[in-house]
């Protein structure tokens, strides 16, 4: 019989060490070993695929004499993906992606998957059997003839696929079901977890195949498993969005051949998620007459221009504590707006009960917004609807001063290129050259702003 021994991991990062220690000394974090029963008697990982005889001989290089020039990407159909991921898929990359159970983790993999032609998929499921796969497969509007699935755990049968099969890309859903047979502990574990992502970050780097690996995220939100996961792989894709709503977002928050600030905006249809190419449309509501307590900010997700609706309803407060709710903005920065408005603009909001609502289920943190927000809950206190053709955009200073905020021109040119005819900024923008299709409202207070809207 084999010999078991077990070992100890950080659940942190991932250290190792043949006995329990209270602190570990690889990351400085207190109680976070945990005991995991590891035997390395079988067959490896490595040993399943590689093909021997081969043996690399690296040696140190010049930089001045690395090849540069555009790195090949393989290109991608999905538009939202590809420029999430920089512009398409780097060979040999390893891309993370997390979110909440039922987001649409599986169903987008499966869709960039199925996009594919003439490229060998494999996907790879521990969690769903091939019957699930296929009557999801069913509902979404792409087919790919090469694409393979593979609903198996163990990675030393998974090598036995990529030796057999040769796939130009792969789908692992999820990483926290995979096992590496030399490993006791169950799937989902840190030993197993570290060891299966390493499995197949090394058949990614040596074959030049990329891979994609579907993470869970624990209940405060972060990826399951340890943090060194995440320091592991080329980059990671966070898949977040109200369950209830239709809209979901793909952010990075860590990519090594690409900025972390693009996001892609998917709706969840019954034939799966479609790209939302323009979102600041489809994020602001259709209405014939202006309503009170709602106006346009223009923002910015990542690099993109967006135009969003925020809404707010002020009402006398029934019971002795006023009620302040914000959905999709900071809370804590919603009453340093009603503190505002009370000391420098006189409003009695002390009395009064707010709700602040960002439409669309979106979660904004560009202060930009504040302007817009402002200007809502003073139309809702005032019940004097503004006019729907105009828009805000800056952020609020404790002072009641209006500053400045970045990438005006492109906030700007979204504004037009939507029809709106107004738009309020700080006076402290600097305003680009090229002609602007629009009114600017320059203002440097607050009050100066309310004076312009409700007189
Ligand atoms: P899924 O990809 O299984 O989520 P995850 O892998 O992140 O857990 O997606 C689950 C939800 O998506 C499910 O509740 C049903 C919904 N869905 C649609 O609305 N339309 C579709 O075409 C598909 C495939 C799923
Ligand atoms: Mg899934």
């Amino acid at each position: 019989m084999a010999k078991t021994h077990s070992t100890f991991f950080c659940k942190n990062c991932g250290a190792s060490s043949a006995k329990w220690v209270g602190k570990c000394a690889a990351c400085g974090e207190w109680n976070t070993y945990v005991e995991e029963v590891v035997h390395k008697e079988k067959e490896d990982f490595k040993s399943t695929w590689k093909k021997e005889g081969i043996v690399t001989s690296r040696k140190p290089i010049l930089i001045n004499e690395v090849q540069n020039g555009n790195e090949y990407r393989i290109p991608i159909q999905d538009q939202e993906l590809s420029r999430v991921l920089g512009g398409g898929i780097v060979p040999g990359s390893v891309v993370l992606i997390g979110g909440e159970p039922g987001i649409g983790k599986s169903t987008l993999l499966l869709q960039v998957a199925l996009q594919f032609r003439g490229m060998k998929v494999l996907y790879i499921s521990g969690e769903e059997s091939e019957t699930q796969i296929k009557m999801r497969a069913d509902r979404i509007p792409f087919a790919n003839p090469d694409c393979f699935l593979f609903t198996e755990t163990s990675t030393q049968r998974i090598g036995k696929a990529f030796k057999e099969l040769q796939p130009d890309l792969v789908v692992v859903d999820s990483i926290q079901t995979l096992q590496s047979d030399i490993i006791d502990s169950t799937p989902g574990s840190i030993s197993q977890i570290k060891e299966t992502a390493s499995d197949m970050i090394r058949f990614a780097k040596e074959t030049g195949t990329p891979v994609f690996l579907i993470g869970h995220i624990t209940k405060d939100g972060t990826l399951a498993g340890p943090k060194l996961l995440e320091h592991m792989v080329d980059t990671v894709l966070q898949f977040e969005g109200d369950r209830h709503h239709v809209y979901r977002i793909l952010r990075s928050t860590k990519n090594r051949f690409g900025s972390t600030n693009e996001i892609g905006i998917y709706e969840m249809q019954s034939g799966g998620l479609r790209e939302v190419s323009n979102p600041s449309e489809i994020l602001i509501s259709q209405r014939d007459e202006a309503l009170s307590g709602v106006s346009i900010a223009a923002t910015l997700e990542g690099m993109r221009p967006l135009l969003i609706e925020t809404q707010a309803l002020v009402s006398a407060a029934v019971y002795g504590t006023p009620q302040r709710n914000s959905n999709g903005y900071d809370g804590k920065r919603l009453n340093m707006l009603l503190a505002i408005l009370e000391k420098k603009c006189g409003l009695r909001m002390g009395m009064q009960d707010v709700f602040v609502n960002i439409a669309g289920g979106l979660r904004v943190e560009d202060p930009g917004i504040d302007l817009s927000i402002v200007a809502s809950i003073v139309s809702s206190y005032e019940n004097v609807p503004i006019d729907n053709k105009i828009c805000f955009v800056g952020e609020l200073g404790l002072s009641g001063e209006i500053r400045a905020v970045s990438r005006i021109e492109q906030r700007i040119s979204e504004a037009e290129k939507l029809g709106f005819k107004t738009v309020y900024l700080s006076k402290f923008n600097k305003l680009p050259k090229a002609k602007i299709g629009l009114k600017i409202m320059e203002v440097a207070k607050l009050e100066e702003m309310l004076q312009f809207l409700f007189g």
